[in-house]
């Protein structure tokens, strides 16, 4: 099907109170009608989300967020004015018209502008706003092609609108403006330092919090069947020595560095190319039946701060064992 034709039919789907697997420029969405609270039921069903898990709002043009948000603090607008359309998504206190079911019934709602042009395209012709989480099964990686979405959810949703790979390949920055001061709730595409270029300090919310804010923020998420390590020194390794390691190396290693699995997220070590080849090299490795991954650390600013936030929740369960002596 041409782009235009499958943008049209997804968009049909969508009014009818389907759902459609739709492509960002950070990873694939499950979108419904955000003001069909049974379209929105289905999004959770399919994914097995929890229901205190709410969804992000997504919207075409930046005047539809007085639609759906009560007040807009002048912080909130600078950021929407510079980084919308793209990675960041903005939470406020929410308008009544949004179902419950949307928002978990949080007195707030999480809005964003995506700049992918299919999905632009999408809600503009479902002519509603697209209540949408990432397009994969709760607690696992987010998908950054359509082939991730329909090897794992494709018989179980209506359409899978293919844009090709994500470019970002990370998920939106959430800024929470539902508090007097500004808080990061989680690193994305756009990085700390560029916000607060915009709008000066950010409080920024534990990336291991036991008790989230957002309920989605939960310290193990983005799980691969494989565990996966952060930052294994060679004596560690040595009690893996029968063992299939697969190797997530930030840049190019040694030509002295010999292992059959390796993943390289950017040779030259650009933290935006590495994000945005995170997840596919993580799915790459989780499909190899090896006994364990070692992440390698990148350093943490800019799009790194995201990267090592994903990974860290991917590896939390492992590395806590290994920390008690259960591995
Ligand atoms: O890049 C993205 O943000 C992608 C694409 C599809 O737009 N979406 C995405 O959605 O990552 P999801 O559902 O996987 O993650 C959304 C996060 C969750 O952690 C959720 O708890 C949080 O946003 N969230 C949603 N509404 C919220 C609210 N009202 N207050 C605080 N956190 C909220
Ligand atoms: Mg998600």
């Amino acid at each position: 099907m041409k782009d235009g034709k499958a943008i049209l039919h997804a968009a049909e789907i969508i009014r009818r109170g389907g759902v459609v697997a739709f492509p960002t420029e950070t990873v694939y969405g499950l979108g419904a009608n955000a003001f069909n609270p049974l379209a929105v039921a289905r999004v959770f069903e399919t994914k097995r989300r929890p229901y205190f898990d709410p969804l992000i709002v997504h919207v075409a043009n930046p005047a539809d967020v007085e639609k759906l948000a009560k007040q807009i603090p002048s912080n909130a607008k600078k950021l929407i004015e510079r980084f919308w359309p793209g990675p960041l998504t903005v939470v406020l206190l929410k308008e009544e018209n949004i179902p419950d079911i949307v928002t978990a019934g949080l007195p707030t709602v999480a809005i964003r502008m995506p700049s992918h042009p299919m999905a632009l395209a999408l809600i503009k012709k479902s002519k509603c706003p697209i209540a949408a989480p990432s397009a994969n099964p709760f607690g696992y990686l987010s998908p950054t092609t359509a082939e991730h979405v329909r090897e794992q959810l494709g018989d179980q949703i209506d359409f899978i609108l293919d844009g090709g790979p994500c470019l970002v390949g990370v998920e939106s920055t959430i800024v929470s403006f539902s508090t007097r001061k500004p808080r990061l709730l989680r690193p994305g595409g756009v990085s700390l330092e560029e916000i607060q270029s915009i709008i000066g300090k950010v409080e920024v919310s534990s990336a291991m919090e036991s008790r989230p804010s957002a309920p989605g923020m939960l310290a193990r998420h983005y799980a691969p069947r494989t565990p996966i390590m952060l930052d294994l020194g060679e004596k560690d390794l040595s009690s893996y020595k029968n063992r299939k390691i697969g190797f997530l190396l930030f840049r190019e290693p040694k030509k002295s560095f010999k292992k059959e699995h390796i993943e390289v997220l950017s040779k030259k070590g650009d933290l935006r190319e590495a994000a945005a080849n995170l997840f596919s090299a993580i799915r790459r490795l989780d499909a190899s039946h090896l006994d364990l991954i070692v992440a390698e650390p990148v350093p943490e600013v800019g799009l790194g701060r995201a990267i090592m936030d994903r990974i860290r929740r991917a590896s939390k369960h492992i590395n806590e064992d290994y920390a008690n002596g259960r591995v």
